[in-house]
């Protein structure tokens, strides 16, 4: 049994025609990891996964990722295989195309798991990575439209109301994008993002930290997307294979992991998607949207939804 599920992100989608769009996204998202999958490798399935999102400027990673407070990107990723515990993630880096890349290379030729910042850039170039503005007009104009609110409303240095004053603004999509693979041996799980939209400088979110946004095992992988602090705080990916560990399947476990973010946290905050190393998918979110598809055995066409 093989399976993948990406998603493109939780949040609200306020413009109704952006739906076709996102779906689109998704689905060409998880055909390119089926491709992978088909050929045995969950990791080379998740790498082309989060790249197809990183790549599709809609997406809050890679090309179309937001910007900062300071109007800067700095991109966070991660991915992790489960057989292993290998795991790379890249914090705040920028001038790259593919963060997921850079990441995979993080856990493949170093013996650290994380690199930030300009040290993650040096690490990329010295791997080959070419120079790559990720800014698009768009990010730039809803840039400028919300850090214009924010200075109406004489909030810029006000920087415990940022989320608060975030959540004002549905447009501000946090849409985070990841995949989740089970080659029938091995889970690998990944994440990619922009982070949120107007964070301060130097924040980093879930997406890299292992265990927070992104985490893979033996039994399940998960790769988390929302208000980065939340999972963070609850350690959320980990929680959710450990859920699986305790006998949930993915979709239970899933389910049970947004439940503790809602708890603890309130709505609008969270979504996650699963796999077991029983080939099964799970999905769930507290948000009103969370594009995500999912291709398993059997299936000729993904399920696609929002
Ligand atoms: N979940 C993405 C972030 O908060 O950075």
């Amino acid at each position: 049994m093989v399976a993948i599920i990406v998603h493109g992100g939780a949040g609200t989608i306020k413009k109704k025609e952006r739906i076709p769009k996102v779906l689109n996204g998704v689905r060409e998202a998880v055909l390119a990891g089926w491709k992978e999958l088909k050929r045995g490798s969950a990791l080379d399935a998740v790498e082309e996964a989060v790249k197809s999102l990183e790549d599709n400027p809609l997406f809050n990673a890679g090309t179309g990722s937001v910007l900062t407070l300071d109007g800067r990107v700095e991109m966070d990723a991660a991915i992790m295989r489960g057989k292993t515990l290998d795991a790379g993630a890249v914090a705040g880096i920028w001038g790259v195309k593919n963060p997921i890349s850079v990441a995979r290379k993080v856990m493949e030729k170093t013996d650290h798991v994380l690199l930030s910042g300009e040290g993650a850039v040096k690490f990329a170039r010295l791997l080959g990575f070419e120079e790559y503005n990720p800014v698009t007009d768009e990010r730039l104009k809803q840039w400028g439209e919300l850090r214009k609110k924010l200075i109406e409303k004489g909030e810029t240095r006000h920087w415990k109301k940022l989320n608060e004053l975030i959540t004002e603004y549905p447009e501000v999509l946090r849409s985070t994008v990841g995949a989740v693979a089970f080659d029938g041996e091995e889970v690998v799980a990944g994440t990619s993002t922009g982070g949120v939209f107007l964070k301060m400088f130097g924040r980093v979110g879930d997406t890299p930290i292992i265990g927070g946004g992104t985490y893979a095992n033996e039994v399940a992988g998960a790769s988390c997307t929302g208000l980065g602090e939340v999972a963070i705080k609850l350690a959320l990916a980990k929680s959710a294979t450990d859920f699986v560990r305790l006998g949930m399947n993915a979709q239970a476990a899933s389910e049970a992991a947004i439940s503790l973010a809602t708890k603890y946290f309130g709505r609008d905050t969270m979504g996650i998607i699963m796999v077991d190393s029983h080939g099964n998918v799970g999905f769930a979110k507290n948000t009103k949207h969370m594009s995500h598809a999912f291709m398993k055995n059997g299936m000729n066409e993904p399920e696609v939804g929002v």
